[in-house]
């Protein structure tokens, strides 16, 4: 071997050893990236400083892999360093009700703390947009969902639901009514590893009243930014829910200087707000299918039963009224659970609980 022909061997060497650690780095991420839900705190590491290599509007990144954009935020499409896909959503400033409050921060930690449900890692930080704003959000994993079901009709949600594993769609669906997430179906559900796998959950900061196995009535308002005024009743009144017709729509108006929705509903005033029950036939079936399981998984009971208001308070991070009210919400329903289990024998399979015969089932009247 000549001089020049061992010096480009060594060369070979030095190079083949100095790209060694970052391949290395590289497949640990690629593993960590596979298996998100045990790998969560190195990933929340990387989304929190990683650099910007790409970001995208998500509709367009939607629309240019073939799928539907269902939704309404800002919402961007974004690769950090090491190839890692995210999603960053923000929020204009002055929309932001209580800044220390995230509820898509507080959603993920009760879904570690209790085990229950799947929520993709997610951290708050700063992005530059391609406007070159430079604006805090939510940066959280892009999740590849093994199945599309961004044109799902709910009935064939629901049918899927049912091939997957039991543990996990009984643990989407106490997550939903114990934590209070109502914006649920196809437009806020991805499916990995056969599980499902939740997204926009901010939905749980809205305060729910619900009597176990039927359609919840949630406030709109949270009572913390309304005026103060003498809170007549302590307690929700489900019997004094209306439909909400022409006249009850301009009464709301008046009240509250809001205009509900058009869409049939049942409301009820408690504590000077707007609680709206949904009750158009699809919106209450599908709140009912995926907030109602006929199965407790074990592990499930247990980390219920150890949930307290202090550990809750702890996630929450405030003390504020808000807060208060939807811990003791938490446990109230929490309660229900375990009530509604108590020493049943579980059916592993098919529906317990008549669930299409509520009491609360929508009132015919003019809209
Ligand atoms: N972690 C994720 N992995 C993959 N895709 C995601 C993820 N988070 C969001 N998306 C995609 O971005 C879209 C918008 O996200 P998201 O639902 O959080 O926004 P939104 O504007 O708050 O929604 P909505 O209009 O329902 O309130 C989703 O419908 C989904 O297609
Ligand atoms: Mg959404």
């Amino acid at each position: 071997m000549g001089n020049h022909k061992v010096i480009q061997f060594l060369i070979y060497l030095t190079l083949v050893f100095m790209s060694f650690p970052c391949r290395a780095m590289e497949s640990d991420i690629e593993n960590s990236l596979k298996s998100w839900q045990e790998k969560s705190a190195k990933i929340k590491s990387e989304l929190s400083s990683g650099e910007v290599t790409k970001i995208q509007n998500m509709r367009e990144h939607l629309t240019e892999n073939g799928k539907k954009a269902d939704f309404e935020g800002n919402v961007y499409s974004v690769f950090l360093e090491n190839n890692i896909h995210c999603v960053f959503k923000f929020c204009e400033e002055d929309q932001i009700e209580e800044p220390e409050i995230k509820p898509e921060i507080i959603a993920y930690r009760l879904c570690k703390e209790t085990g229950i449900g799947n929520i993709p890692p997610i951290v708050w930080r700063k992005i530059t947009l391609p406007d070159g704003r430079s604006v805090s959000g939510y940066l959280s994993l892009f999740i590849d969902s093994s199945v599309d079901i961004s044109n799902f009709e709910d009935d064939e949600l629901y049918k899927l639901l049912e091939t997957m594993d039991k543990t996990e769609t009984s643990n989407y669906k106490i997550f939903n009514f114990v934590f209070g997430n109502f914006d649920v179906g196809v437009h806020n559900l991805l499916i990995s590893d056969n599980k499902p796998v939740m997204i926009d959950n901010e939905t749980i900061m809205n305060p729910w009243c619900v009597k176990y196995g039927e359609v919840p009535f949630v406030s709109f308002y949270r009572f913390d930014w309304l005026p103060e005024k003498p809170i007549l009743s302590s307690k929700f009144s489900f019997e004094s829910a209306r439909f909400a017709n022409i006249e009850a729509r301009k009464e709301i108006k008046e009240k509250f200087d809001y205009s509900p929705t058009k869409r049939n509903h049942n409301f009820a005033i408690y504590k000077n707000c707007y609680w709206v029950q949904f009750s158009d036939v699809d919106h209450a079936e599908r709140i009912k299918k995926l907030i109602y399981s006929d199965f407790l998984p074990e592990k499930t009971q247990k980390s219920l039963q150890k949930l307290t208001r202090e550990k809750l308070l702890e996630i929450f991070g405030s003390k504020s009224r808000l807060a208060n009210q939807l811990v003791a919400g938490i446990l109230e329903r929490r309660d229900m659970i375990l009530k509604e289990f108590n020493g049943k024998k579980v059916a592993v399979s098919g529906n317990r609980m008549n669930l299409s015969k509520s009491s609360c089932s929508p009132t015919v009247g003019n809209s």
